[in-house]
Formats: structure tokens, sequence, C-alpha cells
């Protein structure tokens, strides 16, 4: 025989990884899990315990308690009673603590490798080699922001207590993601593991017993959905960082409106795997294995839509099948095998289902001729073929080790259906030329881009997604701040609420003119009748009602018009349209800028005076002089709030780079007219975004002077819309629109928790003052980077170097 066929007729044989370590470890806990609740094991308060099994053969391997809200509020109250001795902490303690976990996890690498695959179904060769490796870099990079916060975020405090919920695709890796930077920043940490995965999650309470992490730093609470329901609504828990199913993210983001818990969401994705047609086929064909096989597809960002180039897509689909066919799937304690077990059985059966579907709406699917084992729950690798892109296989995320298979013919097409799902949250792009594989990344609407390569995570690089993949980053400088506040805002009052305005009662298409409801244009009692600003016109109102406006006297000063749900409708498709602003460049946009600032001094008086009759002449003199000083500011930001290029320890840069969210509706503050509307709405324009701005309630004719101000300056038309009227009424509007990709709303605390609940629908990103006073009239507080970050989101874009 010769050597080539003796190495084609290889067969693997049994390669075991030894499960003792995993096993022992049960048994010295009876097989039965308590909670880890302030440093030590603590039944449940029910008494109530749920089986946990192996899902590579469906037997059971514990019994893991099942939380209660009485145990949530144990272990909320074990966090609170540590958060201040762990907040006092040097931050080089801190970092010592950090570094003792990080070097724990090493110590018990195999232990929670093993454990980790049978408790889930990955590979070994995935835990072993990929996740946990990840766990101990994740505390060893924040042991060192530990060591660096004072230096680095003077001005920050941490959120206090949190509380965490995650998923069983990678339950000590999310872990780590979670707890690393909650620790690192002073926080004391709630956890809840998803049910199907709570071992790890123990084991790694023992090492914070083991690296003698003070009690209630961190604690552990296991259980369903229910107890991850209770975490949430706990009322002295300050924030809660969520990875899950879009669906939990978006009853979690409900169920928090009414409070000012912070929130992040890693959510679900439906990530494009784009093929060029000049890509390295073999190259490819490996990044897609780990693109969609990986953990058996069960990855939030998995590339489970392959969108080829037709010209490359048949010889494509055959070698992906020719790999698929090698891949080899079962025990997944085996060393040599590629697909493991999939969790559990109702993600079995989901997957099943989700199949068939596709099938029934007309793909052709293919799998390999493999042999599955007899117990536990397995999918072969499958290619859904001929598939439409408005499809359930290729909009919905399916979780599993399937692959949606699509072309394109350009570029464009590709981005174009790239983009063509709610969500966002990586992408990879293929392709031999540089120029066009950085020109795609640019357009793609999500948090992380691989170029040439799949799949890459480190603790140095943000990640998280786009619309509704959810918001906020883990990992990175931008994971850190998801965890800290400013300390004066924290600090900062409460503004009184407001009084609900008399709402006209009906909104009418047909009264267009102010003439018509008897408002004169320019009546004689009248100093000024303003009009709404729309796609860089002068409008009048779609309802032809007006509200009037009142010095701080009484006296009458003019009429704003009342817009309404069709005027806002308006001022987002232009808003939409003004793409030159998004795609001018950052020199462009200071330019337009600083001519703002130039043609605001030559008005100053004239403004100045307006504006004196609602707040006194002091704040108004005091308010355009700011606010030229402010547009400058940002004139000055616009080319300067750059990204990052980071070094993660493989061959590759990514370069992190902050981008504009899209379009933003601002609710203005009441209190500060024209310097209020400026802090916020320049920092959003600076940085490319278009804006759709509902001016003070206590002066809109505020608005007349802005867009004499932005339409002499040469802001393109659509960049920034102008709608006047009642802000809970326009609220609502803005909020419930799909096209608006943010709220930022700076009122009194009700309109904050409004703003908050009436956009669960796409789960905008919401920022809000939570009701609290802002100086706008101290720089230092209301203008620079904390508004510039909440005017982007980072994309890291994922570029390998050598051969
Ligand atoms: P899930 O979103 O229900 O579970 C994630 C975590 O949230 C678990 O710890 C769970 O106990 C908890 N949870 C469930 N309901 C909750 C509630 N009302 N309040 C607070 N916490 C709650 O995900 P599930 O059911 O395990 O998987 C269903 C689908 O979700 C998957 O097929 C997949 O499509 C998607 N998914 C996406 C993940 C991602 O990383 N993007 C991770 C896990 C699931």
């Amino acid at each position: 025989m010769s050597i080539a066929e003796k190495f084609a007729s290889m067969e693997y044989g049994p390669a075991p990884e030894d499960s003792k370590e995993a096993t022992t470890w049960l048994a010295r806990h009876s097989h039965r899990l308590q909670h880890f609740i302030g440093g030590g094991w603590q039944a449940p308060a029910a008494g109530e315990y749920f089986d946990t099994l192996d899902p590579s053969n469906g037997e059971k391997l514990a019994s893991v308690a099942q939380g209660s809200a009485a145990d949530v509020d144990a272990a909320v109250k074990a966090a609170r009673a540590a958060a201040s001795g762990w907040r006092v902490l040097t931050p080089h303690a801190r970092a010592r603590h950090l570094y003792a976990i990080a070097r724990l996890v090493q110590k018990h690498s195999r232990l929670l490798a093993v454990l980790e695959t049978m408790d889930n179904g990955k590979p070994i060769r995935e835990s072993r080699d990929i996740d946990i490796p990840l766990v101990a870099r994740h505390f060893y990079h924040h042991a060192g922001w530990a060591q660096l916060l004072d230096q680095e975020f003077p001005e920050y405090v941490p959120c206090g207590v949190v509380g965490q919920i995650i998923p069983w695709n990678f339950p000590l890796l999310m872990l780590a993601w979670k707890i690393a930077p909650a620790l690192a920043t002073g926080n004391t940490v709630v956890l809840k593991p998803a049910e199907f995965t709570s071992l790890t999650a123990l084991v790694f309470a023992e090492i914070c017993q083991e690296a003698g992490l003070p009690a209630g730093v961190v604690n552990i609470v296991t259980g369903d959905g229910s107890t991850g329901e209770a975490l949430v609504k706990h009322p002295d828990v300050d924030k809660i960082a969520f990875t899950g199913s879009t669906e939990v993210g978006r009853a979690i983001r409900a169920a928090t409106a009414t409070s000012h818990k912070r929130l992040s969401l890693e959510l679900g994705g439906k990530s494009p795997f784009i093929v060029f047609e000049d890509a390295d086929l073999d190259s490819t064909v490996e990044g897609l294995v780990d693109g969609i096989w990986f953990n058996q597809g069960q990855v939030c960002c998995a590339g489970s839509r392959l969108l080829m180039q037709e010209s490359i897509a048949e010889a494509l689909i055959s070698k992906i099948q020719d790999r698929m066919s090698t891949l080899r799937i079962g025990a997944p304690l085996d060393k040599a095998i590629d697909i493991g077990a999939i969790v559990a059985k109702v993600q079995l059966d989901r997957i099943r289902k989700l199949v068939e579907q596709g099938v029934a709406d007309g793909a052709t699917c293919w799998q390999p001729q493999v042999t599955l084992p007899a117990h536990g729950f397995y999918y072969p690798p499958t290619l859904l073929s001929n598939v439409h892109p408005t499809s359930m296989v290729a909009q919905q995320e399916i979780f599993g080790p399937v692959l949606a298979a699509m072309t394109f013919r350009t570029p464009a097409e590709a981005v174009e259906l790239a983009n063509n799902t709610v969500y966002g949250l990586a992408a990879c792009v293929w392709s031999e030329s540089i120029n066009v594989a950085l020109h795609v990344a640019a357009q793609l609407k999500a948090g992380v881009v691989w170029v040439n390569c799949t799949n890459l995570f480190d603790a140095s690089c943000g990640f998280g997604g786009y619309r509704e993949s959810g918001y906020g980053r883990e990992g990175g400088r931008e994971g850190l701040l998801e965890y800290m506040e400013l300390a004066w805002f924290k600090s900062a009052p409460t503004l009184p609420a407001q009084k609900a305005p008399a709402l006209p009662e009906a909104e009418s298409k047909e009264d267009l003119s102010a003439s018509a409801i008897g408002v004169p244009d320019i009546a004689p009692n009248i100093d000024r009748t303003v009009k709404l600003y729309i796609g860089g016109k002068q409008v009048r109102p779609d309802s032809g009602y007006s509200m009037e406006v009142r010095a701080a006297d009484g006296r009458l000063l003019g009429e704003a018009p009342l817009g309404n749900r069709k005027d806002i409708r308006n001022a987002v498709e232009a808003a939409r349209k003004a793409a030159s602003w998004t795609k001018a460049t950052a020199h462009n946009r200071a330019q337009v800028l600083y001519y703002c600032a130039e043609n605001l001094s030559q008005r100053h008086d004239e403004i100045a005076h307006r504006l004196a009759a609602v707040v006194g002449e002091k704040q108004a003199a005091a308010e355009v002089d700011l606010s030229i000083e402010r547009i400058f500011s940002y004139a000055a930001w616009t080319d300067k709030f750059d990204g990052a290029v980071h070094n993660p320890p493989f061959r590759n840069v990514a370069i992190a780079m902050n981008e504009a969210i899209g379009t933003v509706g601002v609710i203005c503050p009441r209190e500060a007219p024209l310097l209020g509307f400026l802090s916020l709405v320049l920092p959003a324009l600076a940085v490319g975004n278009t804006v759709i701005a509902v001016p003070s309630e206590a002066y809109p004719l505020i608005t007349g002077d802005l867009y004499q101000l932005f339409d002499t300056s040469d802001l393109p038309g659509g960049a920034l819309n102008i709608v006047t009227g009642y802000t809970s009424q326009l609220l609502k509007t803005l909020a419930e629109h799909d096209d608006v990709d943010a709220i930022w709303c700076f009122g009194d605390e009700a309109s904050a928790a409004a703003a908050k609940a009436m956009s669960v629908g796409n789960l905008k990103q919401v920022w809000t003052n939570e009701g609290r006073a802002i100086d706008w009239f101290n720089p230092k507080l209301a203008e620079g980077r904390w508004f510039l970050e909440h005017a982007t989101q980072v994309k890291n874009i994922w570029v390998p170097y050598g051969e």
C-alpha cells in the first residue's frame, strides 16, 4: 500500500478526554449544587432543584438549585453588603484579586474544560483550546484595567450592584465577559447562569473562594427564566447585563424601563458571511467551518447567512459539501470530534422545525452522510441553498449547524443583502482585495466585521451589536464604560416633574394654514410665528394647530407649530435621505459647524434679546456666548474623536471605529432653550448622525433662529430637522419609529421612563438624563466625550496580516 493510499484509508480511533476530574468534582458536591451567596453555599429557600443533563447522552449530571425571588434577594443583599468594601479597595488590590482568579482559571483549566463539555455538549477541542484560554485572558486583561482605573477613568464610579444573566452557548466565557469588567470597575455581582449549563459557574464560585475574594463580591444564583426575571426586577440592582435571545432582551428592556437600572444587551444575530469572487476559496471554506459549525452553530455571531458572488457560487458550494463530508460528529469529549451535541432537546427540536420550514419555503437541503450517535441530542451539519433572502431561515436565528446560502452580483448588492435583517451583530467579508473588503466592511451594519477570518474574540476588543442585536459592548475600553457612571451625574439633583400639556383633541390633516385656524401669519400683537424645519425647508405643521409661547411675565411672544405624527414621519424620512452629511468628511463637517458659530456670533444680540423674554437677560446672554463656544468645541471634536487600533494576541489588527448610530431623535431640555438644544444636537451631528430635534417646550420659538443659523451655514437639508410641539406626544412617535436608531430624552423622570418603554419595539438605543438636572453652563459636565460616546457605536474590523 502506498503512503497516499494509507493516508486515505486511515480512520480515527476514539480519543476520549478523561472525565475523572469532573466526575470527582460532581461527586464531591453529592451531585447536588446549591447557590453561592455571600461567600458560601446556600440551599434554595424553597428547597427546589432541577436536573442538568449531559446532552451527549441525555444522562443526568447533577441537580441544581432552582432560584426563587427569596434567593435572588439574599444574593442582592450579600452583593450590596460587600459593595462598599470592594469599591474602596485600591485599584491595585482589586487588580491582585482579578490576577489571582486568572491564575486559578489556568490552574483548573482541565476541570473547567471537561465539565463545560459535559454540561454543554461542545467539543472538548473547543472548550480546551478556545473557551477556557479566553476566560483566563479576560481576567488577565481586566486585572490590568483594575490597576489603571484611577488613572484612566478618574471621574467615574462603579454602578453598584450588577445583575448578570447569561446564556448556555459559552457558559464560562460569557461569565468571564460579564464578571471581569464588573469587578475591575468596583462593582459587586449577582450572576445567573443559563439553566442548561450552570456547572462551570459553580466551579468558578469555588475559584473565587480559593482566590480569597471578599464574601458577597460574586454571587451565583442558579435557576431558569423566572430566576432571571426576579433579578431583573429586584429594586436594589443598579445595572443589568444580559446575553441571550432578542425576545428575552426585549422583555428585560420593558421590565427595566421605569427604573434607572443601566442596561446592556447582547442579543441574537443572523450574521452574513460574504464571499467575493476573488476570495481564496479554500481558506474561505475553512473560515466557514469556524463560522457556522463552531459550537454546533450555537453562536450569536455565527456566519449563518452565506452570501456568494454568483460567479463562484457553484464551485464554492461543491467545496463546502466536500468539507462538510469530512466533519466528524459525535461524543464531544472525543478530542478528534468537530461537531458535538446540541445543548438540549428543546433546542434540537427547534432546529429541526426551522429547517423543515426552510425546505417548505423552497430551500434545498443538503446534509452529508453521517451516522449520528444513538443517544443524545445531535444534528448533522446542514446546508440550505436556494434560500430566498426574505424567507424565515434567512431572517431568523436558527442557532444550530445550519447554513443558509444565497447569491449576489455586485458589492452593492452584497451590502444590501447583508444589511437586510433586523440584526447587526457580526459579519465576515472574504476577498483578496483589501480595497473591496474594507469598503464593504465600512458599509455593514454590524458591531464586528472579520475580514478573511472569522469568530475571533479578544478581551481588548469590544464585542456587541447594532440594531436588534443589542447595545453596549463587552471587552475593550468601551466595555468598561458599561459598568461605570460619571460621579457628578450620579449625584445630580432631580428635575421637577413637568406638567402635562392640554393636547388638542384630534389631529386633522386639512387645516394646514395658520390663518385657517384663526392665527394670522403675522398677528399685530404677536412677535413671531415660526414653522417646522424639515428636509432643509420651513414647513407648516400637518395639524394646522399651534401652541402659544409666553414670556416669563405671561406676555404672548408668538406661536409655534404643534407638530404631530405625520410631521415626525416626514422629518425621519428627510433625515434618512441626508446621506451627504453622513458621508461627508470629518473636515467638511467641522467647516459647517465653525461656520455656524460664526453666524451665531454675528446674530448674538438679536437672539439673546428674544431669548431674554423667557429666561432673563443674564441667562440669555450666557446661553448665546456659551453656545458659540460649544459649537467651536464640537467643530474641534469632529475630526478628533477617533477610534483605536487594537493588537489582539493573534496576527491581526482590530480597527475600532467610532461610527455614527444613524438617525437620532432628540428631546431637548426645557431649561436652556438654546444652549441645551445645541449641547445635544451638536455632538450627534458632529460624528455624522442625522437628527430630528424637538426643542424646549418652554421656548420653541428658538426654532426660527436655529433654522436660519443652520441654513446659512451650509448644513445639508435633512441633516437636522426641527419639529416643535408637546414632547410627550412627539416622543411617542419618535420612540416607536423603526427608522429612528436612537432616542435621547432630556426632560423629567417620567419622560425618561416613557422614552425607554415606548422604544422597546425595535430596541433602539435610549439615552436619558434620568430626570436629573444637568448644568448646561458648565462645559466640564455638558460637553465632550460623554456626549460623543453616546453619539457613536464602535465597530471592530479585524484584519489579519502575515502569509
Ligand atoms: P434565553 O434568552 O431564553 O435565555 C438566556 C438567559 O436568559 C438564560 O439564563 C435564561 O434563564 C434567562 N431568561 C429567560 N427568560 C428570562 C426573563 N424573562 N428574564 C430574565 N432572564 C430570563 O435563550 P434560550 O431560551 O435559552 O434560547 C432560545 C433562543 O435564543 C436560541 O435558540 C437562540 O436563537 C437564542 N439565543 C441567543 C443567544 C445569543 O448569544 N445571542 C444565546 C442563547 C440563546
